[in-house]
């Protein structure tokens, strides 16, 4: 399984990058608005950074500005993934950027149905959002699970990227079903790394280690 960063953040993106378990990022306009920088030196500087795939979304609806917008964000460097959301037109522009060679995420998927499409018209990714069905009492985990099997028995090509995660567990039930990733925020990238008994086991071997120290040194 590969685990991608969900930020637009390069403070983020360089700390995360240090610890060695980071193979690509996503973004998306929301995360890039929250930085409040020019969108394409933004996206130059992160697929700089980062030595694989980072997907940025055009922000069209219209079919050919669709495709104008996905080859000016194609150019910017070879490891950009131009990220189209799931609408009739998306489909259609997946379908002509595929054949151009540039990389697609199909984004906003919400169900499994969406997802067999985006991957028939071509897309190299998916990215079902599981964290906003379980906000609406849907089983976001269920839709991972179906494009995985689905992938797998057609030898589809297209990858699933278990996308809108928010906690340590949809991490480990996306590996539970062989998602091939899953893209998480930074925060949810810390709270995989924290357990309180890690915590507590670094204090009492420091405690341990300090008090036969002292002993020693106090010649007892
Ligand atoms: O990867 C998609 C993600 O950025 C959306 O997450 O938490 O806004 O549903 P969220």
């Amino acid at each position: 399984m590969q685990l991608f960063l969900d930020t637009a953040n390069i403070e983020e993106i360089k700390e995360a990058l240090g610890w060695g378990v980071i193979s690509g990022v996503t973004t998306n306009p929301s995360l890039v608005a929250r930085e409040k920088r020019d969108f394409k030196s933004l996206v130059k500087e992160i697929c700089h950074m980062v030595p694989g795939p980072v997907s940025a979304e055009v922000l069209s609806m219209d079919f050919r500005e669709m495709i104008s917008e996905a080859r000016e964000l194609s150019k910017i460097a070879p490891n950009v993934v131009v990220k189209i959301p799931m609408t009739k037109n998306g489909l259609k522009a997946v379908n002509v950027l595929s054949q151009e060679g540039i990389n697609t995420n199909v984004t906003l998927v919400f169900s499994a149905t969406q997802g067999l499409l985006a991957a028939l018209a071509g897309a190299t990714y998916i990215s079902p959002f599981i964290g906003r069905l379980d906000d609406i009492s849907n089983e976001g985990m269920d839709i991972v699970q179906d494009l995985v099997i689905m992938m797998e028995n057609y030898n589809l090509p297209t990858r699933v990227i278990a996308a809108s995660v928010r906690h340590p567990m949809h991490v480990l039930e996306s590996a539970r079903v062989s998602c091939h990733i899953a893209t998480v925020p930074y925060k949810v990238l810390e709270a995989m790394l924290r357990h309180p008994l890690t915590d507590i086991g670094i204090q009492r071997f420091l405690d341990d280690w300090a008090k036969v120290k002292n002993e020693l040194e106090s010649g007892m």
